[in-house]
């Protein structure tokens, strides 16, 4: 078996997982396409959270077995999560509702140690999920400066050189684009702003479900996660380097209360989606464990050697990076034969550095119709900007800052690309 047959073969496994996947609507079996938005969960999650409630259902905060065991596994998620992601350990993780709560909340403790006149940078690419608390500081005279994109919905790195010479207190920016999938170079971006003495809060949602995450390497400060786009339920965690939290003004303040990221897990959690979360990453480390089976290598890769949490997970996400690129290159061939398309982001015969995340739209063709005629036809896709606002209408002004998002992840398949690609014709006969 050669390393395309091996990455079939293991993530036709891993498709088999997920019950919702074999969904039929209007008589069509369902092509879930939304994954950007939020992914499907598996068996491993859907088991994890009916044995929460039958033997791990309780409060926080006191002395018998059942909340000794929830507690117990709640350290063992922000473990997990940590390993997913490389943090050092569970100290730097905190969880909560979802991304957006914990931009909010960084932006909160970092602006009570900024000033009137104090400059930020945010971007013009990001979910605006990491634009608007940032916003809010403008109300007191904190300078928000907005870093661009060129045509290509590319960060232009010319203009942040520029905009660091101002001396920003903080940079904040996506790792990845929810709607052209380009992925941005943090690394770079964490090493210019750091140079500049600005902290970097970093939009890690629509990466990590995609490509292996090293927050470690990539040297940000902070970072929000959503678990339920990475196979798991509906709630979102933060990293927190441990490091970096000491120099905050407003963190030292509630020092005495404890030195841990998870001090920021305020008030009562979504315990059931936290134990979920462990499936989500069982699940990636049982995949890990197949591609091997399948003859695959992690090798060369920074995994290979790594604690076996590390490994499972991040490794899992080598092999579906590996993986995506077989949908990127194919999606991107087929849609080039398409007349009449618009793609955003990258060319599409430039698949470099992007996820299998296509936003585009067709000329002449009204995109809600041509959402609502897929729809008919099993498709679960969806239009408009998806919260990166400024983008879109940056990109597809003419079609009013909106376009059609197919968005992929490793339990697609060719197949199903080959099916859409079948139905978008006939839609499109019928739209014309
Ligand atoms: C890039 C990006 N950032 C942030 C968010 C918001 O995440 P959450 O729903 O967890 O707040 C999303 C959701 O689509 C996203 O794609």
């Amino acid at each position: 078996m050669n390393q395309q047959q091996a990455l079939q073969q293991t993530f036709e496994h891993a498709r088999s997982c997920f019950p919702s996947l074999g969904d039929t609507y209007n008589g069509h079996p369902v092509l879930f396409f939304d994954n950007s938005a939020g992914a499907q969960v598996s068996r491993f999650v859907i088991d994890r959270v009916t044995d929460y409630y039958i033997h791990r259902n309780a409060q926080k905060g006191t002395i018998f077995k059942r909340t000794a065991d929830m507690q117990q596994v709640i350290v063992e998620a922000r473990q997990l999560a940590a390993d997913l992601i490389g943090a050092a350990g569970h100290e730097e993780i905190a969880f909560g509702q979802n991304a957006t709560n914990f931009f909010h909340l960084f932006a909160h403790h970092l602006g009570r140690d900024l000033t009137a006149g104090d400059h930020i940078i945010i971007t013009e690419a990001d979910h605006h999920a990491n634009v608007n608390p940032w916003l809010e500081l403008a109300e007191r005279g904190i300078r928000v400066h907005v870093w661009n994109v060129d045509e290509y919905g590319s960060l232009d790195m010319q203009q942040f050189r520029e905009l660091l010479e101002l001396g920003p207190k903080v940079v904040a920016a996506g790792w990845a684009s929810n709607a052209t999938g380009t992925v941005h170079p943090m690394k770079e971006i964490a090493r210019l702003a750091h140079e500049a003495g600005a902290l970097v809060v970093a939009d890690g949602v629509q990466a990590a479900s995609h490509l292996p995450m090293d927050v470690k390497e990539a040297d940000v400060d902070f970072a929000a996660f959503s678990t339920y786009k990475i196979f798991g339920p509906h709630m979102g965690f933060g990293y927190f380097n441990r490091g970096r939290l000491e120099r905050l003004d407003g963190w030292k303040i509630q020092k005495e209360l404890g030195q841990d990221a998870y001090f920021f897990e305020v008030g009562s959690q979504n315990h059931e989606g936290i134990e979920g979360f462990i499936g989500s990453m069982e699940y990636l480390a049982q995949l890990t464990r197949d591609a091997e089976g399948n003859g695959l290598s992690l090798s060369g890769t920074p995994f290979d050697e790594a604690a076996p949490g590390r490994r499972g997970t991040a490794g899992a996400m080598h092999f579906a990076q590996l993986y995506e690129q077989q949908l990127t290159a194919h999606f991107l061939e087929r849609l080039q034969a398409v007349s009449g398309v618009i793609l955003y982001g990258r060319p599409a015969d430039d698949p470099s550095a992007r996820l299998p995340v296509f936003a585009f739209n067709i000329e002449g063709i009204e995109t809600d119709a041509l959402g609502r005629a897929l729809d008919e036809a099993g498709v679960e896709a969806r239009t408009g900007n998806y919260l990166a606002i400024s983008l879109m209408e940056r990109l597809a002004g003419p079609f009013g800052g909106g376009a059609l998002r197919i968005s992929l992840v490793h339990y697609n398949t060719i197949e199903e690309i080959d099916r859409f690609f079948g139905i978008l014709e006939s839609a499109l006969q019928k739209l014309k």
